[in-house]
């Protein structure tokens, strides 16, 4: 096959292009990513419309006959109104079983905090079985809530601890908020992020996060919607909120699936900065999940206030704004640089249209340099997509910088419509490709596997070679813990000590560690298994081709506008479409780089078998 890379300049390509999409689905936050160990930690789950015999003590049972309630009677502070009150004799108490047992390895220093008020001497341990693998003793005294912390030191690893809060001598104490966090987290940040988790969201060199979802966004209905504020200040005063994919109609049914929004939207702000990406966070429109309900608020004060008061305090002066205050109050004054922000997640049709239409004018008008996303709906062709089309047609980039489109396809889908945006009108609003991944097969779970992963790379050839249309991407979702995933497939698989990243996620990171600053121009035989992007990267003076090959294995003859001196390959492929990786065979499908010398204009070039590859020419 030939094929020739011209010097003839595209498009510019947007340098933050590829990003993250953050949901806490599949129990990817709590239980995830968010390094706290313990669930239901503040005593504070409840009974939810799709699950009514929800007890505010799940996740805790007592150690011998301790007395063990939920009371309401004395809380912590207004908002956090459930604790509980324990009264036993000497080794009696209560125990947390974390999110699915808890991760200790040897020698390593956990904190362990709670608030406490009555009289009591407790034994602090983390034990596996009987083993008792740490302890340490914390006295409560007196009538008033007061926090008291202890460090845990592990003697051995186990995945299966427990916590135990018992008392040494007979006593009764009321407790809340109660917390054990590993003291390594990533970029050691209190309240922070497992490090294994967030380091591969670092090593994807992700250009922006969308955050906090997806579907939470919007809630099973408004009443169970995402709101932002109650997800920042001190963690005590963050009100829990029932998941939304407790009510997973697809997947691992989850039935005790909590937010304690411990990762909230500061540590959200944060955790870009920690990943050098841009933040962009979607906010609820005024509408519940459209597949769920038919919820949609007349009035949409309160809404666009929150849309304008999360500007602030991303944003604000923090000697002005008392939302910047809150935010320089928690640790960082600076401001976040927020430039973009979404206005309803999959939302679709005329309901959706004019709510939309009246964030814009209040946020434009005020805040003209906020890129503002819309929404597309939940597909990337029919009906309601043609509809959000007609609506946009006549607007601009100040009404909609970007419309976020979802394709969840088949890989022959993907690969048919390589071409999507090659007519686009190039002078709208922009694309925002915010979820998308190939779906083998129709029931759950679906398989992560090589030929799904090519689908994607295709489609993203699209995407780059069209970069002045699609200025951003994001795969969706991101993460699934073994075991309790609604939605498969995902990014990255996990459970309490350990991960395996899918060839999806090598496809992102290639694309992510690989862009051009703009494309060239390419010529090239056709061959329906084979597709391509080309660019020049300014930084390291390098062509780049990337190469999908979904057939059998392919002799190229490349020609290049200049002497080349030197190429390097980095080829993702696998025995079969069906590869795929696993906790047991972590590196089946993964990149492999080689790097050879040439010389002159024409290069020979192999596109494997079943393959994604990345030829960098020097
Ligand atoms: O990514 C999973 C879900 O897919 C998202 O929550 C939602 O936006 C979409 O339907």
């Amino acid at each position: 096959m030939k094929v020739t890379i011209t010097d003839k300049k595209g498009c510019k390509v947007n340098p933050n292009m590829i990003g993250l999409f953050f949901e806490d689905i599949n129990y990817g936050a709590d239980g995830g990513v968010y390094a706290e160990m313990l669930e239901n930690r503040s005593f504070d789950f409840f009974p939810t419309k799709i699950n009514e015999g929800n007890s505010p003590l799940i996740a805790w049972s007592k150690v011998g006959n301790a007395e063990f309630t939920s009371q309401t009677k004395e809380p912590l502070n207004e908002v956090n109104v459930q604790y509980a009150h324990i009264a036993g004799k000497n080794g009696e108490g209560i125990k947390n079983r974390g999110f699915d047992g808890i991760f200790v390895e040897e020698g390593k220093k956990y904190d362990f905090s709670a608030y406490l008020k009555g009289n009591a001497k407790l034994k602090i341990e983390i034990k596996s079985g009987d083993k008792t693998l740490c302890e340490e003793i914390l006295e409560s005294k007196g009538d008033a809530w007061a926090k008291k912390s202890c460090v845990l030191i592990a003697t051995e690893t186990a995945c299966d601890g427990e916590l135990y809060i018992t008392f040494l001598e007979d006593g009764a104490a009321d407790i809340d908020m109660t917390s054990l966090f590993p003291q390594e987290t990533f970029k050691g940040r209190k309240n922070g992020l497992r490090r294994d988790l967030a380091q591969v969201l670092h090593d994807l060199k992700p250009g922006f996060m969308r955050f906090p979802g997806g579907c939470i966004v919007e809630g099973n209905g408004l009443e169970n919607r995402y709101k932002w504020k109650e997800t920042v200040g001190d963690i005590e005063t963050r009100k829990c909120n029932w998941n939304r994919w407790q009510d997973a109609d697809v997947g691992i049914f989850a039935p005790e699936y909590y937010q304690s929004y411990g990762l909230g939207f500061y540590e959200y702000f944060i955790l870009c900065e920690d990943l050098g990406c841009e933040p962009l966070p979607v906010l609820n429109c005024g509408m519940g999940c459209q597949y769920q309900c038919k919820e949609a608020a007349d009035d949409l004060t309160e809404y666009i206030k929150d849309a304008l008061d999360l500007i602030e305090f991303a944003n604000g002066d923090s000697e002005k704004s008392e939302w910047a205050h809150l935010r320089a109050k928690m640790g960082h004054p600076e401001p976040f640089g927020l430039k973009y922000l979404a206005i309803g997640n999959e939302q679709w049709e005329e309901v959706y249209f004019e709510r939309y239409e009246k964030f814009a004018a209040v946020l434009s008008e005020k805040h003209p340099q906020i890129k503002l996303v819309t929404s597309s709906g939940p597909e990337p062709d029919g009906e309601k997509f043609d509809k959000a089309k007609a609506w946009l047609s006549d607007k601009d980039e100040n009404f909609a910088y970007m419309v976020d489109e979802h394709y969840y396809v088949k890989p022959e889908w993907a690969f048919k419509h390589t071409d999507r945006y090659d007519n686009y009108d190039r002078t709208k609003t922009k694309v925002f490709a915010g979820e998308y991944a190939c779906h083998i097969g129709d029931n759950q779970p679906k398989p992560n596997n090589l030929l799904a992963a090519l689908g994607e790379a295709a489609m993203m050839t699209g995407f780059e070679r069209n970069a002045d249309v699609v200025r951003f991407a994001s795969y969706a979702p991101l993460f699934a813990k073994d075991g309790y995933s609604q939605w498969t497939p995902d990014l990255i698989f996990f459970n309490n000590h350990d991960l395996y990243l899918t060839p999806s996620y090598y496809v992102q990171s290639l694309f992510a560690h690989n862009l051009p600053t703009f494309t060239v121009g390419l010529e090239r035989e056709e061959d329906g298994d084979v597709f391509m992007s080309a660019g020049y990267d300014e930084k390291t003076n390098e062509y780049i081709l990337k190469i999908v090959n979904k057939g059998g294995k392919k002799d190229i003859v490349l020609t290049v506008p200049i002497e080349a001196e030197s190429v390097t390959e980095t080829v993702l492929t696998g025995e079969t479409l069906d590869a795929a990786n696993s906790f047991e065979d972590k590196m089946r499908v993964c990149p492999k780089e080689i790097v050879r010398k040439v010389g002159g204009h024409e290069i020979a070039l192999t596109a494997e078998k079943y393959s994604f590859t990345v030829i960098k020419i020097k």
